[in-house]
């Protein structure tokens, strides 16, 4: 099995790292447009083989799409992160063009891969390379749910002091500050979170949580990478070991939730085909209400894409 990872730069390189530590690839290709970057980055990860003890071989590639050729699956990471005072619409015009030049030259070389998409604005930058892969919407797909669902996890295993391994928990939405937790959704070892937690103490957890990318870009002037590099591992491992494990992705929706032609974070099952079912939650009013406001602020995204390029999918 091949992986490729797109953009060799915090999450990429991160995201590569993690999946040849987990060794369950022959191959990872790390491609970058920045001359060298890329093989210095697969070079140093690939020295760590023998000191922690896996096979799969690491190698880079300056924007040589040919090194990615019948790739099972591509992670893109290309583009720019966020800044300080930067929202992740600010960066849609810049990473959509990364994105569609990025998604052709894939496509070229991996006609039947499966694309895992990270870069910002992260629904729509999904929406983008869909349009431009051309190909079925269930093997194409965003990394941001789980991401976001690791935040909410790691800040109530803090708050109650425990492991967040017992967490388990459903987040949908948008990536951003529109996202929806679900408390009612959210268990401890399965006791629900509310019997543990006061109201006040999880109202402060999921604000938190929708701010939790911005928390990172404040204090380190740049936007996370080891958790969305983990994150976009832990898709590309369910994939190639045809997992059919339960996670929040952002997924191409055809009438689910009552949304048509949107890319929006839903849970998911995912497998070797890739999205191999989209789970309908019976949403109560609120929940509702609330993931339709995250789909309206999306769908202006990616109306400003459709505006930009070509036609809208209707
Ligand atoms: P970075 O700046 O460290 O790395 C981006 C890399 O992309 C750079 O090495 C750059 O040379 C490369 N690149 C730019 N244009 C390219 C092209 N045409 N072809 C190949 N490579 C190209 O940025 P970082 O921190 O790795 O973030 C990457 C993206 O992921 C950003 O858009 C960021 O906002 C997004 N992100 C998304 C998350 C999510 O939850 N979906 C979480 C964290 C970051
Ligand atoms: C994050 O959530 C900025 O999307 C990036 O860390």
């Amino acid at each position: 099995m091949k992986v490729t990872v797109v953009g060799a730069g915090n999450v990429g390189a991160t995201c590569a790292d993690v999946i040849a530590q987990k060794d369950f690839v022959h191959e990872v290709v790390l491609l970058d447009i920045k001359e060298g970057t890329a093989e210095g980055k697969s070079l140093d990860i690939w020295q760590t083989a023998a000191i922690n003890l896996y096979d799969t071989r690491t190698v880079g590639s300056t924007n040589d799409y040919s090194k990615t050729a019948n790739s099972d699956v591509v992670v893109i990471t290309s583009g720019l992160p966020r800044k300080p005072g930067m929202s992740r619409d600010d960066l849609i015009a810049t990473n959509a063009g990364i994105v569609r030049s990025v998604t052709e030259n894939i496509i070229k070389h991996s006609p039947n891969t499966i694309i895992i998409v990270v870069s910002n604005p992260l629904d729509v930058m999904t929406y983008c390379a869909f349009l431009t892969a051309k190909i079925d919407p269930s093997k194409v797909f965003g990394m941001a749910g789980i991401l976001d669902t690791a935040r909410y996890r790691a800040f109530l295993a803090e708050a109650l002091d425990t492991s967040p391994k017992d967490i388990q928990a459903v987040l949908m939405g948008g990536h951003g500050d529109t996202m929806v937790p679900l408390p009612r959704y959210t268990t401890v070892a399965g006791i629900p979170v509310t019997e543990l937690i006061s109201k006040e103490k999880l109202d402060a957890i999921v604000e938190r949580t929708k701010k939790g990318g911005g928390e990172l870009v404040n204090l380190m002037g740049t936007s996370a990478w080891y958790a969305p590099g983990a994150a976009a591992a832990q898709m590309v491992e369910a994939v190639i070991k045809d997992q059919k494990r339960i996670f929040p992705c952002c997924a191409w929706l055809q009438g689910e939730y009552g949304l048509k032609n949107i890319y929006l974070g839903v849970p998911v099952k995912l497998g070797k085909n890739g999205i191999e079912e989209i789970l309908e939650l019976k949403l109560n009013d609120d929940e509702m209400k609330l993931l339709q406001s995250s789909a309206k602020s999306v769908k202006e995204v990616m109306n400003v894409l459709d505006n930009m390029q070509q036609p809208a999918v209707k």
